[in-house]
């Protein structure tokens, strides 16, 4: 079954052909960070007239590069929830008109549900159940996938996600938005005791994470040391920064193996580019007897792909959306609007 996908949620504009939920025939995306960039931020304004001016394109091209007309394909698969919401409508507009004209099923996709099938398109032989850990810009969870389609979260963040902590930080610090994968490559210069952090815990939710006061203790020691014209060493600051992170993270996930007795885990998100996380969470996977599976660098952050994958497995389990489908800014993983 060859499905022919669409994201648009945040500042990616992205479409891809996936056939059978395990093989991308094509994925192709615009990225637009560079104009967001001169904002310090994503701009919804914009994205979403930069996914309305590119996506029509984007689509013709991923038929293009799997050699196959709209004809050959048999299911139309979207992003629909969570996002910016005027940059979802973008996608699930395009989707729904698409799927119209052609007479080909609508299949709606929850933006994290794909993070997480992003594992199934380089892990041929990864099925659930499992235990995930969903690490992006705007979400920080801990989820038990019972089925391709059944998920329950037992454990969030609190407050900051992680990629957001990850970003905050580092534009303190000076990097240019998005700032994770630049923190990143500072502290694999860094001394990781160089600075202590705190550890914030949740009392009485141990699977449960907080990353402000850790995001805050970062400004706070970069505004203590200008106050005394001080120089910080910045990739100290940002590997001590990334230890802490790999210590909650670390410390909450394997707290979940123990709890739900599921010793396979996956990891998703944008965030699971981190050189620090991964590495942390191979050492210790190994060390208790686990299996971890990462998503390679290309597949962890947003794409087309991974939203063809999870949409197979939402064909098979006889999801559809109806012609009113609407984009849904928040929404849980373990939920759907479209039953
Ligand atoms: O999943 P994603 O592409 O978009 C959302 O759905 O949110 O995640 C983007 C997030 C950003 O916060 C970005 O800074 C972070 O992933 N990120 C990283 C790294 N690469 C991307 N954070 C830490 N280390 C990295 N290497
Ligand atoms: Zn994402």
């Amino acid at each position: 079954m060859k499905i022919l996908a669409i994201e648009s949620s945040c500042d990616d504009t992205a479409a891809a052909i996936v056939e059978d939920g395990r093989v991308a025939l094509s994925s192709v995306a615009a990225s637009q960070i560079e104009e967001h960039r001169l904002y310090g931020g994503v701009v919804p304004e914009i994205a979403s007239r930069r996914h309305c001016e590119t996506i029509c394109q984007l689509v013709d091209e991923s038929l293009e590069r799997a050699s196959l007309t709209l004809k050959q394909i048999d299911a139309i698969a979207v992003t629909y929830a969570p996002g910016l919401i005027g940059a979802l409508l973008v996608g699930v507009n395009y989707a729904k008109g698409l799927a119209f004209a052609t007479q080909k099923p609508l299949i709606p996709v929850h933006h994290l549900r794909s993070h997480i099938a992003a594992n199934y398109l380089a892990h041929p032989q990864l099925s659930p159940p499992f235990l995930a850990l969903v690490i992006s810009g705007g979400h920080s969870h801990i989820v038990l996938a019972d089925d391709y389609t059944h998920f329950t979260v037992i454990g969030r963040t609190r407050d900051d996600a992680v990629g957001e902590a990850f970003d905050k930080a580092a534009r303190a610090m000076g990097f240019p938005y998005p700032g994770g994968r630049y923190l990143d490559q500072a502290a694999q210069q860094g001394n990781p005791s160089a600075f202590s952090l705190p550890h914030p815990q949740i009392a009485d939710a141990p699977l449960d994470f907080s990353f402000s006061g850790l995001k805050t203790a970062v400004l706070n020691q970069l505004h203590n040391a200008s106050q005394r014209e001080e120089a910080v060493n910045i990739d100290d600051l940002s590997a001590s920064f990334q230890k802490t992170v790999c210590d909650l993270i670390e410390e909450r996930l394997f707290a979940a193996t123990a709890y739900t007795g599921q010793n396979k885990i996956v990891v998703a998100g944008g965030v699971s580019a981190n050189s620090g996380i991964r590495k942390r969470l191979q050492d210790k996977a190994s060390q208790k007897g686990c299996s971890l599976y990462l998503p390679p660098l290309s597949l962890c952050g947003d794409n087309a792909a991974m939203v063809g994958s999870q949409a197979y497995y939402e064909y098979q389990a006889g999801v559809r959306a109806k012609a009113s489908l609407n984009a849904v800014a928040s929404l849980s993983i373990g939920d759907t609007v479209c039953e």
